[in-house]
């Protein structure tokens, strides 16, 4: 880790604390910052390629939507290699992107990953056997929540899989604090402070918009999800599986 990739970007007092994008500025510290403020990611994007294995058809289509790095991609493809599969990792920052092109470039691979600059509420999704949003539907306007599931519950093939990770809201609200503190908690065990915990909790409000666990499986069941659970869960975050 160099000085450069560390994330330092709510180190400093700002003022008026701008909101949250995912700029140039984040892609050159993401990985730090997402392994640092997550708890669980690295078990989420083994856990994601062990669901690859099992769910990724012949010939078929995988969908990373809101790619970033390519992590969860990288996690898919080395576990999905000689099923002629196609990924489409889809995200709409450029910077993050560029960046991703350069990684992947970096490390070669037989299966084919196209990647698509675009809002995924805006893609088209078709004979998919396994769609992966980790951490990205909490950043979609929660009215365009239900139709982008819906696209994505009808472009699974029958026997296809939802993988959905995302920080979570709890009721009642005292509950929703212990697990928010627990959660601060692990950011300060990390190496972040006080004041970098505070600015970037106030950048991300309204940016990302947590549901409560319950919200999310009723919208998977109203989509026609039979299956649909929580397979992790550290504090408020969780990442849910479905099944068609
Ligand atoms: C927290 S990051 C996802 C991390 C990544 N999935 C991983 O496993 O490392 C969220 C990403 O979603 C992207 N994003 C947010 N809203 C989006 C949208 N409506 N369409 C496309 N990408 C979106 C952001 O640009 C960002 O790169």
């Amino acid at each position: 880790m160099t000085d450069s990739s560390r994330d330092n970007l709510f180190s400093s007092p700002l003022g008026k604390v701008p909101s949250f994008v995912f700029d140039q500025a984040v892609v050159d510290v993401f990985p730090d910052m997402i392994s640092r403020s997550v708890p669980g990611y690295e078990t989420i994007l083994a856990h994601t390629g062990e669901l690859a294995e099992r769910f990724v058809q012949a010939n078929t289509h995988c969908y990373d939507l809101g790619c970033s790095l390519g992590a969860s991609t990288i996690a898919v493809r080395q576990r999905i290699e000689g099923r002629g599969a196609t990924i489409f990792a889809v995200d709409n920052s450029t910077a993050m992107l560029s960046k991703c092109q350069k990684i992947l470039d970096a490390r070669p691979d037989s299966t084919h990953v196209e990647l698509v600059d675009s809002d995924i509420c805006d893609i088209e999704i078709s004979n998919a056997s396994l769609v992966v949003m980790n951490f990205t539907l909490q950043f979609v306007p929660l009215a365009q929540r239900a139709a982008l599931m819906e696209k994505i519950y009808q472009g699974l093939n029958p026997g296809g899989c939802v993988i959905i990770s995302e920080k979570l809201s709890f009721e009642p609200e005292s509950l929703n604090q212990l697990l928010s503190e627990l959660h601060h908690g692990f950011k300060r065990a990390q190496g972040y402070s006080d004041l970098e915990i505070s600015q970037k909790r106030d950048s991300i409000e309204n940016v990302l918009v947590p549901e409560t666990l319950d919200s999310h499986i009723q919208r998977l069941r109203a989509c026609g999800f039979q299956s649909a659970s929580p397979w992790f869960q550290c504090f408020n975050f969780c990442s849910l599986v479905a099944i068609k």
